[in-house]
């Protein structure tokens, strides 16, 4: 198939989302398709991979309770319907298909699978196309099928039905080849069947899974294509699957830092770097780093043990060629270190800018600071940029020399080519070239020690006493 008649088809695509289940089994408040997951939600994952296939029309299917956060949050990217009460997936296709009763085709997702790439949904596609199939779906063959339905499937191998882990026998439940409920269905197929459904089940739901059957029965064609591992259609139902989807992100990322893009990662077991990060080649990841969020790091640069970066969407982190992090720093959004600055142990940074060569080695934090290059912050430095009200910022300028346990009360100007004296607190600004100093002064009593310790070695009056009654 050409690439432009995959694209004229995929324009008469309309993806029908499902995502109005109640979640039970994640045993939270919160709706599970709305559950975070690497900086959007469940479903907003779903929504970007379909989204990039271009498709004529995308409704997602949500609770009552989520309509108005989902059109908000994605109003631009899908339609939303409304499945009053989750009766099951059958169910909730039926209120989709009621706004889009004429649509050649349909793309059926879950709202639960956030892995899922858009490659393999266009290969979903083109195996759909290519076989001229009325239903075409995704199964995987997996280690261990856990509450997956089951793809059942006749002696000579063609597919037979889909029984769910509920109504599955013993034997059935042994069978490795599962549904990932993905499934692209023609027009006619789906309208013959979405109707006829019944909830006559273990679960007492009614089952899109069921259509399959019939479509089957009615001689139509059904053709599967299979992944060979479930990593990719892992469906969100629990916790222990929210963690295994996030261990295969961190393990994938690791990879591709490791082999493509040059990075050593000394223990990836033990190492979280966000899909968002880019990491330039010849740099090092120690042990116990945590990278969440778009940072950007450059070539040769060192960062760890034990360095937590978190960045936010609007405030990415960013991490300029030689620079070293760790270990035990605190890197929080809108930092920016430029080429051969250095953080070292207990800093926290949040919105500030290290210059180039600049070092910060030791129990600060540095919040809404723009340090210039060379400059040394000396060890227990910190930035009081917050009154209880607002935030203001420091400035501390080129060549600055700031002495240990500096207060630095923003807002601040410290002029180039200064230098604080050691535990002084700045309320004022300093002008370039000069020495403040704020502290009071010390005073050195001579003999005082040696004074101290002869009156405590004279006894008292009362002991003499005492000795005298003995
Ligand atoms: C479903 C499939 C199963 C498949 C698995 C793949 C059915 C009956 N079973 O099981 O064969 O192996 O997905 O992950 O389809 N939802 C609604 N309304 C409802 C019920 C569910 O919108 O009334 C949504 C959920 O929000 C979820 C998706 O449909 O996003 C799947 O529902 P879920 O309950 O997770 O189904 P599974 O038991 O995982
Ligand atoms: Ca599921």
């Amino acid at each position: 198939m050409t690439e432009n008649k995959t694209q004229d088809s995929l324009s008469r695509l309309c993806v029908i989302i499902l995502a109005a289940g109640q979640g039970k089994r994640m045993k939270s408040s919160e709706s599970k398709v709305f559950f975070p997951f690497l900086g959007k939600s469940l479903i907003g994952h779903i929504l970007d991979a379909v989204n990039s296939l271009s498709p004529h029309r995308i409704i997602a299917v949500v609770s009552p309770l989520d309509l108005e956060r989902a059109q908000k949050t994605y109003g631009s990217l899908a339609e939303f319907v409304v499945q009053s009460e989750a009766k099951g997936t059958g169910d909730a296709v039926q209120k989709a298909w009621e706004i889009a009763p004429s649509e050649d085709c349909y793309m059926i997702l879950c709202g639960d699978t956030p892995l899922i790439q858009d490659k393999t949904l266009l290969s979903l596609f083109e195996v759909f196309d290519k076989t001229h199939s009325d239903v075409a779906l995704i199964s995987a063959r997996v280690e261990q099928a856990k509450m997956y339905g089951r793809i059942i499937r006749d002696s000579t191998g063609n597919f037979q039905e889909i029984v769910e882990f509920k109504d599955a026998t013993p034997e059935e439940k042994l069978i490795q080849e599962v549904n990932a409920g993905m499934y692209l269905f023609k027009h006619k197929a789906l309208e013959s069947t979405l109707y006829c459904l019944n909830n006559k089940n273990a679960a007492k739901e009614i089952y899109l899974t069921d259509t399959l059957k019939d479509i089957r029965q009615q001689g139509g064609i059904i053709s599967l294509y299979t992944l060979d591992n479930e990593e990719e259609i892992l469906g969100i139902n629990n916790r222990k699957d929210l963690s295994t989807a996030l261990s295969i992100v961190y393990r994938r990322k690791n990879e591709h830092l490791m082999l493509e893009d040059g990075v050593t990662i000394i223990d990836p077991d033990n190492t979280f770097i966000d899909p968002r990060v880019e990491i330039g080649s010849d740099s090092i990841i120690k042990p116990f780093c945590y990278l969440e969020g778009p940072i950007t790091i450059g070539t040769n640069v060192d960062i760890g043990p034990y360095v937590c970066m978190r960045a936010g969407e609007k405030d990415p982190i960013i991490i300029e060629a030689g620079c070293r992090v760790g270990p035990f720093s605190s890197l929080r959004g809108g930092t920016h270190l430029k080429e051969n600055a250095h953080v070292g142990t207990y800093v926290e940074m949040k919105k500030s800018t290290l210059g180039k060569k600049s070092k910060a080695m030791h129990l600060s934090y540095l919040g809404d600071a723009e340090i210039g290059h060379e400059v040394n912050i000396g060890a227990g430095t910190i930035t009081c940029n917050y009154d209880g009200e607002q935030k203001y910022k420091t400035t501390i300028e080129d060549r600055v020399f700031v002495g240990s346990d500096a207060i630095l009360v923003a807002p601040l100007n410290i002029g180039h080519d200064s230098y604080i004296a050691a535990g002084s607190t700045i309320t004022q600004d300093v002008p370039d070239h000069s020495l403040g100093l704020g502290r009071s002064r010390q005073i050195n009593k001579t003999g005082w020690r040696k004074r101290s310790i002869q009156k405590t070695e004279e006894p008292s009056l009362s002991q003499k006493k005492e000795e005298n009654h003995e």
